[in-house]
């Protein structure tokens, strides 16, 4: 096991009508900035929730933030912040929510003159404004972890941030919140969480029995709850499982004293940035050909992962570790999710070099658990996901 620090200061508040909880845990005298998506929050009752429990408390607030959180659209709000003289921010939504709250966050006490060096010249944010989170669609585990990805339409970037001082004060986990979500967006977030666990544990063996258990429990559940949970999303004892392993997949956990390797993430943000494509979705495009590529420095983890997960008890190390990798594509489609890139877009010639391209541009050029793979290997991973 490698050596590891381990300190996640963000305090959970999990449960049934745990909303109301805000009241006691922001400073009365604090400057609110309510901070909200596309407008779902008001559909299914959770802003009423929240603005019962911010009675008596000074709030302003700013909706809007889209899907993969917008820089653009973010400047407004950071403007409302100076103008207002907010303290506080409270996000309530998604990862694309939260996310933007905490470009925010960095933003509002960032001393240089353009708040975009924050994300382009990767500058860690130490210290933020205060925000806390009321989570509405588990997925992305950024209620309770310190990074953010932030998306320029513009540019067609989308780009990740993060550092100590970017957790979040509380969030507030209640799991009645899964009724009101679409089908699509449920498939998303145990996709979503299922690839976080994957980065973390599909690397070689290195001692850490305890991680992999970790690792291992959190696929298992979610492969457990997935089912029940898309048919029957307010089923609240799935969907509290649901909830709480989205957010262990990626509080930092399961990643202490074990390599990473996150490049599934890494071509995928570059996939959503080309296509929009929905985050979740470009991971399962890219998985299958990711660990058919780096099979050999993979295949251990791969066949412990099929024999603990997906129960495969015959056949060579080699033959359960290609049964592991079908088994994670079957699993995306059993949530209804497609796993080639033709599927998503006609447009997909050149998009390996494209790629390939961008992660040069942003010296990204050795990803993976072993720094090895450069941006040509990244290409023919993407050419073999078409
Ligand atoms: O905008 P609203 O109206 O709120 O609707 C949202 C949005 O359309 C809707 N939704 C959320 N909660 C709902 C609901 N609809 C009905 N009922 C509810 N209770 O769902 C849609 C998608 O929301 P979004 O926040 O975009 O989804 P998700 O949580 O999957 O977040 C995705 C973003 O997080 C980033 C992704 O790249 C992407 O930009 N990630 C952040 C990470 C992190 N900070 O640690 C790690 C991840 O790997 C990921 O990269
Ligand atoms: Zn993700």
């Amino acid at each position: 096991m490698n050596n590891f620090e381990f300190k996640n200061p963000t305090k959970i508040i999990f449960g049934k009508d745990q909303i109301i909880k805000i009241a006691t845990e922001i400073p009365k005298d604090a400057k609110i900035l309510l901070l909200y998506g596309g407008g779902s929050i008001k559909k299914n009752g959770i802003y009423d929730q929240v603005k019962t429990a911010l009675n008596g408390f000074s709030v302003e607030e700013f909706g809007g933030i889209p899907a993969n959180p917008e820089y653009e659209v973010l400047m407004q709000a950071l403007t409302v912040i100076k103008e207002k003289k907010i303290t506080f921010l409270l996000a309530v939504g998604g990862g694309s929510v939260i996310d933007g709250t905490k470009f925010l966050s960095s933003a509002a006490l960032f001393e240089g003159d353009n708040p975009w060096d924050i994300l382009d010249k990767k500058i860690a944010t130490l210290q933020g404004m205060p925000f806390a989170t009321v989570l509405t669609l588990p997925a992305t585990g950024s209620e309770m972890n310190s990074g953010a990805v932030i998306t320029r339409t513009e540019t067609k970037q989308k780009l990740t941030m993060g550092g100590p001082g970017l957790f979040p004060v509380f969030s507030i986990l209640d799991p009645s919140v899964v009724s009101s979500i679409p089908q699509r967006q449920i498939a998303n977030g145990l996709a979503d969480a299922f690839t976080h666990v994957l980065e973390q544990y599909m690397t070689y063996p290195i001692g850490a029995l305890l991680q992999d258990r970790f690792a291992e429990s959190i696929l298992q559940t979610l492969k457990e709850v997935a089912p029940m949970i898309l048919k029957d999303p307010s089923d609240y004892k799935a969907a509290a499982n649901f909830m709480w392993s989205c957010t262990m997949a990626l509080n930092g956990l399961i990643q202490k004293g074990v390599p990473g390797d996150w490049a599934i993430h890494m071509m995928g943000h570059e996939l959503t940035a080309l296509f929009g494509i929905d985050h979740a979705r470009t991971l399962a495009i890219l998985a299958e050909s990711h660990y058919t590529y780096n099979f050999d420095s993979k295949k251990e983890k791969l066949a412990q992962y099929a024999e603990r997960v997906w129960d495969i008890t015959e056949g060579s190390l080699e033959e359960k570790a290609k049964v592991g990798i079908q088994k994670t594509t079957a699993f995306f489609h059993s949530l209804g999710i497609k796993t080639k890139l033709s599927e998503y877009t006609t447009d997909y010639e050149g998009t390996g070099a494209e790629v390939a391209r961008r992660l040069e541009e942003r010296g990204m050029t050795a990803l993976g658990e072993h720094q090895s793979l450069t941006p040509s290997d990244a290409a023919k991973i993407v050419d073999m996901s078409y």
